[in-house]
């Protein structure tokens, strides 16, 4: 019997592909198309503490090899969360790991504990890509010592293996993990989107009324490879990869950097079974491989 279950800092999923926060709604919409129970674990929209209705469109454009987008991380909130989107969930055997922001410190650690009271979540990934707006609107995830005050004010907020997510708008991204790991991360994913910008030359506009977005798909795998590259040599915790994940051997790259585990996104905007089709795949190279073991193959990258 193979192995491809792996431990995500505490929390032990049986295989390594999870769906990416925000590109999978809160993981019911998907289940008339795929069989949940296929997937290591479901992370769903990010929640804050209040509804929030997102941002105007256009929300989305589509650029070459990926799209940007400017939802506004509109969401249902937290009490909502509970009461309407986890119970559909809590009766799939699928582990479910809540994605969570707020715009203080406190917003994070008030919907870390309501969510740490519901019956069905099984971890939470922090998402520090937000402006704080008590610092002036400077993103958690670019300064070392918000992403410190934030992991750790929730880390004490739960019992829950917490993983934090990194931007990749960033100088050096194995400063802001080190950062979360000493402040108590379970785990770090990376990378959210990377901001762009795309106009339209026949208004002179910005595509998006937000104007800028966050890109996200194919265009953006080589740069998140190699950042989850660096901070698996950086950190001692369990490292997730994502962006730009369409297929098998995209995760596969992943794994051989290092990561213990990866995230499909706009993979799923495309199919809606790429998150299965990824877990076969997977299935397959290790069996064409002789790879008994899915830790074998983790961060079994060499550069000589
Ligand atoms: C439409 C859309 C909405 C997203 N919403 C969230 C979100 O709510 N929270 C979050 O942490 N990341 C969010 N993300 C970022 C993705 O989870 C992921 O980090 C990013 O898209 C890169 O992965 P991909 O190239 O596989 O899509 C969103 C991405 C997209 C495209």
């Amino acid at each position: 019997m193979r192995k491809t279950h792996v431990d995500i800092g505490g929390l032990t999923i049986r295989n390594p592909v999870m769906t990416a926060s925000g590109t999978f709604g809160y993981g019911e919409e998907y289940a008339p198309y795929i069989d949940l129970r296929r997937l290591g674990a479901v992370i769903v929209k990010g929640l804050s503490l209040k509804p929030q209705p997102g941002n105007y469109p256009p929300r989305i454009i589509e650029t070459p090899a990926g799209m940007l987008n400017a939802i506004g991380l509109e969401n249902v909130g937290v009490e909502r969360f509970i009461t309407e989107k986890l119970p559909p969930l809590r009766d799939i055997d699928i582990p479910v790991i809540a994605n969570i922001f707020g715009e203080t410190v406190e917003d994070y650690m008030r919907v870390a504990e309501i969510l740490s009271g519901a019956a069905g979540v099984s971890g939470l990934e922090i998402n520090i890509s937000c402006p704080n707006i008590k610092r002036g609107g400077i993103d958690f995830g670019t300064d070392p010592d918000l992403a410190y005050e934030v992991t750790s004010a929730v880390r004490k907020a739960t019992h829950l293996p917490v993983i934090a997510k990194l931007t990749p708008n960033v100088t050096d991204v194995t400063v802001i993990a080190r950062s979360v790991v000493d402040a108590g991360a379970d785990a770090v994913s990376l990378i959210n989107t990377l901001k762009g910008l795309s106009v339209d030359i026949a208004t002179r506009r910005p595509h998006l009324r937000n104007i800028t977005g966050g890109l996200s798909g194919p265009a953006v795998k080589p740069v998140a490879l190699r950042m989850v590259w660096e901070v698996a040599r950086s950190v001692s915790v369990p490292v997730i990869g994502l962006g730009g994940i369409m297929t098998a051997a995209d995760a596969l790259e992943f794994l051989i950097v290092g990561a213990t585990a990866v995230q499909v996104g706009t993979a799923s905007f495309i199919d809606p079974a790429a998150t299965v089709n990824i877990v076969d795949g997977i299935d397959r190279y290790l069996e064409d491989h002789g790879i008994d073991d899915i830790s074998d193959l983790i961060g079994s990258f060499h550069t000589n």
